[in-house]
C-alpha cells in the first residue's frame, strides 16, 4: 500500500483537491475509514489527441518516481474510456515513450482495456495490430469483468471437482442452457457510450459468451492462462445459430430509451435480446444455448441455468442454477417425496448454496479488485485473449446477419420477459 499511486488523467477540470473530493463523494460515497487512499491519488488534466497533455502526466509520473519511490516504478496504464478513444491513447502514450519499461525487473509497464474491444472482426484486428505495435502480449489486459466474478471462477471449479456432474455434461442430458442477464437498470447516465454498442455488444459479446465459454469448455490440460484460453476459445470458436429456433430470436427497445441523454433520437439500438447459440461438437449437438439480456426489466437477475431432460414419462425436470447476481451460488432443483401418511406426490425441493451465507469466512471478491491484482501481478487467466475476441466477434456477425429478420420491437420499462 506505501508503494502505490494513483494517478487519474482526464478531460475534466479538477485539480488534485478537488478529484479527490469527486472520488470521496462519488466513489468512497463519504466512507472516512477508507479516505485513507485519498492521498494517493493525484490528477492531470489533458486531452487525449494532446501531447502535451502526455509530457504533464510524464511529468507528473517522474516525479513520483523521483521524489517518492526513489526508482522507476511499475506501471499500469488503465483506460477506463469509451472504445472509441483507444486508438489515439494508445498512440500518445506510446508516441510520448511512457509505455516504455525501465527494463530489468523493475519498471514494467502494461496496459489494461475495457470491453467491447473493437466494434466488429475488423476493427478488433486492427486494435490487436496497434496494441501489438506498442506492446508484447503480455503486457496486454483485455478486461471482461464477468471473468473475474468469484461465482464464474466457480463454475470450473465445480465441474471438475465434483465427479458426480461431469458426466451429465452432455447432450444426452442436458436438454438445454440458458443464460440470462437481467437488470432493473435503464442506461440513464450512460446513454452516449450505450447508444453506440446496444445490448448485444455491451454485454453479449463478451459477459454472455464468457459465462458460455466456461459452461461447455472441454477441461483444460491445466489451469494456466494458455490452457484456459486455448479451450475457451476453442468452444467460441465453434458456435453457431442455432437453426430451427428462428422463434426465440427477439430484438427490443424500452420504450423513452431514445429520449434518454446521450441517445440518438432515431435510435435502433436494442436493449433487450435473445439469440439461440449452438455448440457445433459431439458433445453440444442439438442443445440449444438460448442467450437473453435487456435492461429496464422487472427484476435484476444474472444466472445460467442447465436443465435437464425429462425423465421418460415423467414432468420432472432437474435443473442446476449458477447464480451471478444478485446474489452468488449455486441451487439445485430436485424432487422429493411430500411427507404425509398416505402421500405419493412429488414435490419441488432447492438444495442451495450462497456465497453470501459463508461472508466473513471467504468473502467473495468483487470483480474488480480481482482484475486490478492480477493485473499487478502479471495472471492474464481471466482476461479475454485475442483468440477468444475473435471468436466471438465471427459469432456476432452470424447474430447480425440473422438478425435481419427479427425486428426491432418496443417493450415498457419494467416489463417481464416473457412480455416482450
Ligand atoms: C457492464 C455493462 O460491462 O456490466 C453494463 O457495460 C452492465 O451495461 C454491467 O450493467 C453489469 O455488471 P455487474 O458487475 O454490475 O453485474
Amino acid at each position: 500500500m506505501a508503494n502505490f499511486r494513483v494517478v487519474a488523467f482526464g478531460r475534466r477540470d479538477f485539480d488534485d483537491m478537488s478529484y479527490r473530493q469527486f472520488v470521496f463523494r462519488e466513489a468512497l460515497q463519504g466512507d472516512s475509514q477508507s479516505a485513507v487512499i485519498l492521498e494517493k491519488i493525484s490528477y492531470v488534466k489533458g486531452e487525449f489527441k494532446d501531447a502535451s497533455s502526455y509530457r504533464r502526466l510524464g511529468d507528473k509520473l517522474s516525479s513520483v518516481d523521483a521524489k517518492e519511490f526513489k526508482k522507476c516504478s511499475n506501471k499500469l496504464f488503465y483506460l477506463a474510456v469509451p472504445p472509441v478513444h483507444y486508438e489515439v491513447i494508445i498512440s500518445e502514450l506510446s508516441l510520448s515513450g511512457l509505455t516504455i519499461p525501465c527494463g530489468g525487473d523493475l519498471g514494467w509497464t502494461r496496459v489494461l482495456l475495457e470491453k467491447p474491444f473493437g466494434s466488429d472482426l475488423e476493427t478488433a484486428k486492427r486494435l490487436d495490430l496497434l496494441l501489438a505495435k506498442h506492446f508484447k502480449e503480455e503486457q496486454i489486459f483485455r478486461i471482461d469483468h464477468y471473468l473475474a466474478k468469484e461465482s464464474l471462477q466457480n463454475i470450473l471449479a465445480f465441474r471438475f471437482s465434483n465427479s458426480i456432474f461431469e458426466p451429465l455434461w452432455s447432450r444426452k442430458f442436458v436438454e438445454r442452457v440458458e443464460i440470462n442477464f437481467f437488470e432493473e437498470r435503464t442506461v440513464a447516465g450512460r446513454g452516449l457510450f450505450y447508444d453506440g454498442l446496444g445490448a448485444l455488444l455491451d454485454v453479449g459479446q463478451n459477459h454472455l459468451l464468457a459465462m458460455l465459454s466456461l459452461i461447455a469448455m472441454k477441461k483444460p490440460k491445466d489451469l494456466s492462462a494458455g490452457a484456459l484460453h486455448k479451450e475457451r476459445a476453442k468452444v467460441l470458436g465453434r458456435l453457431k445459430i442455432f437453426c430451427g429456433q428462428e422463434g426465440v430470436f427477439r430484438r427490443a427497445q424500452y420504450e423513452g430509451y431514445r429520449s434518454e441523454s446521450g441517445v440518438a433520437p432515431d435510435s435502433e439500438a436494442e436493449t433487450f435480446f435473445t439469440v439461440a447459440a449452438a455448440v457445433l461438437n459431439l458433445r453440444w449437438r442439438n442443445v440449444p444455448f438460448l442467450l437473453s439480456a435487456g435492461k429496464a426489466l422487472n427484476e435484476s437477475k444474472v444466472e445460467i441455468r442447465i436443465i435437464f431432460r425429462k425423465d421418460d414419462g415423467r414432468l420432472n425436470q432437474n435443473e442446476l442454477i449458477f447464480k451471478i447476481r444478485p446474489s452468488e451460488g449455486i441451487a439445485i432443483k430436485f424432487f422429493a417425496k411430500k411427507p404425509g401418511l398416505g402421500s405419493e406426490e412429488i414435490e419441488e425441493k432447492i438444495l442451495s448454496f450462497n456465497y453470501d451465507d459463508d461472508a466473513g469466512k471467504n468473502k467473495a471478491s468483487d470483480a474488480y479488485e480481482k482484475v486490478l491484482y492480477d493485473a499487478v501481478l502479471g495472471d492474464q487467466t481471466l482476461f479475454a485473449s485475442t483468440a477468444e475476441v475473435s471468436a466471438a466477434w465471427k459469432f456476432i456477425a452470424k447474430v447480425r446477419g440473422h438478425w435481419k429478420q427479427a425486428p426491432l420491437k418496443t417493450y415498457k420499462k419494467g416489463s417481464r420477459v416473457e412480455e416482450i
